[in-house]
């Protein structure tokens, strides 16, 4: 169930997607087709070419994620691996899917070179895919996309807001502790309204705005006890941390600029009327993006050392300024035109900073990430 549907409980949504409802609305949304279908959705950007001849050619490893709702018999169309797979069935690279949820898959990883997985976003996937990569990519010299590097600072604001600070990145005024007596301080100096965020969470859900000095002090308290906050995720709690941001009240609009290589998409995002949250609202305009913030968010992205990386920006008419609200390895992709001046979809060629040109065409996000993972394989191992 999308943004729009976000009130509904978790738990509620699980049952519902058990009705016939509930799948007759999926297949005629086409949020779920069989397998053999799919390439009407893939179609709708032209072929890419790797561009290279390959020597020798990588054995990838594809872990198959986002899994339609309607279970194994169908596949949900917007998919990542889907298109890592059309990527290599049209380059002729060898590939297999590789289950990397069960016990033997130390053994089985044997069998790549690559492997390429578009993370679940969720606290136990995480911790999972954090876990194995560590393995595959420093013990097992596999070449992994996402790296451990990459995975480590996505889904978590808590380490991603250190690495803004080590890289003196423009982010919102933030503060985060692990100490109680240190979040009662904090909270008197942020001033009211400020920000609180869970680290893992999307779509706004982890986001809340708090308004009084005894909110806060209830929230801490719940927060450094023994058995913290309740969350989004029914078993993760908010656990003796704290993350305390500025409210930047003049902001009207979320700028997203996503970057693969020297290639850059994006758009705007509202939020709805009454709330101050874009992320989840569904809201977005395509159009050009100002040539400031395509140069902040190269400079994030190289900073964060990301091969695929979402910036999201905030903008303070009052102090004339974009802030990072927050970085992203992956965005949901639900099209192959993530970029569109007056009608046209295409991307900004950034390969020379000082000179960025909008360039004409449709790509799959994720197909323009297997080429680069997969060239940088080869110019690593020939
Ligand atoms: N400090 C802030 N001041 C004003 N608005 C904010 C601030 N932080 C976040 N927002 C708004 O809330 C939304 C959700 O925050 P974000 O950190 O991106 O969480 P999520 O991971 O759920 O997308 C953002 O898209 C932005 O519109
Ligand atoms: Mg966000």
């Amino acid at each position: 169930m999308n943004s729009k549907y976000q009130f509904i409980p978790e738990s509620v949504k699980r049952l519902l997607r058990k009705t016939g409802f509930y799948e007759k609305r999926s297949l005629r949304n086409r949020t779920a087709v069989k397998y053999y279908e799919v390439d009407s959705f893939l179609n709708e950007a032209p072929v890419l070419n790797l561009g290279l001849e390959l020597k020798e050619k990588p054995n990838v490893g594809i872990i198959k994620t986002q899994e339609s709702v309607l279970g194994k018999d169908y596949v949900n169309p917007k998919a990542s691996w889907l298109r890592y797979e059309r990527f290599c069935n049209n380059n002729d690279i060898p590939y297999g899917f590789f289950d990397i949820t069960r016990s033997n898959w130390m053994t089985e990883a044997e069998k790549y070179d690559i492997i390429i997985c578009h993370t679940e976003s969720n606290p136990a996937y995480q911790e999972m895919i954090e876990s194995k990569i560590y393995i595959l990519e420093n013990l097992m010299g596999k070449f992994c996309f996402p790296s451990y590097h990459e995975v480590w600072q996505y889904e978590n604001k808590n380490r991603a807001n250190y690495l803004y600070k080590h890289y003196d990145l423009p982010t919102i005024p933030t503060y985060v502790t692990q100490n109680k007596e240190e979040a009662f301080d904090l909270i008197d100096k942020v001033g009211y309204p400020y920000i609180t965020k869970t680290t893992i969470g999307a779509g706004s859900t982890g986001v809340r705005k708090i308004k009084t000095r005894s909110e806060a002090v209830k929230m801490i308290n719940s927060i450094f006890c023994h058995n913290g906050l309740k969350t989004q995720y029914p078993y993760q709690r908010q656990k003796d941390y704290l993350y305390v941001q500025k409210f930047i009240d003049d902001a009207t609009f979320d700028l997203r600029i996503m970057l693969v290589g020297n290639m850059a998409f994006g758009y705007y995002r509202y939020p709805n009327k009454g709330d101050f949250r874009a992320s989840g609202a569904g809201n977005t305009e395509k159009k050009a993006i100002p040539e400031d913030a395509l140069r902040l968010a190269v400079e994030v992205r190289n900073k964060l050392n990301s091969r695929q990386m979402g910036v999201d920006l905030l903008y303070s008419g009052k102090n004339k300024k974009y802030y990072i609200i927050e970085t992203s390895l992956f965005n949901q992709i639900d099209t192959p035109e993530q970029l569109v001046i007056d009608g046209v979809p295409g991307y900004y060629d950034l390969s020379d900073i000082d000179n960025i040109r909008f360039k004409e065409g449709k790509f799959w996000v994720q197909e323009l990430v297997i080429r680069n993972v997969i060239t940088e394989w080869y110019e690593k191992n020939r």
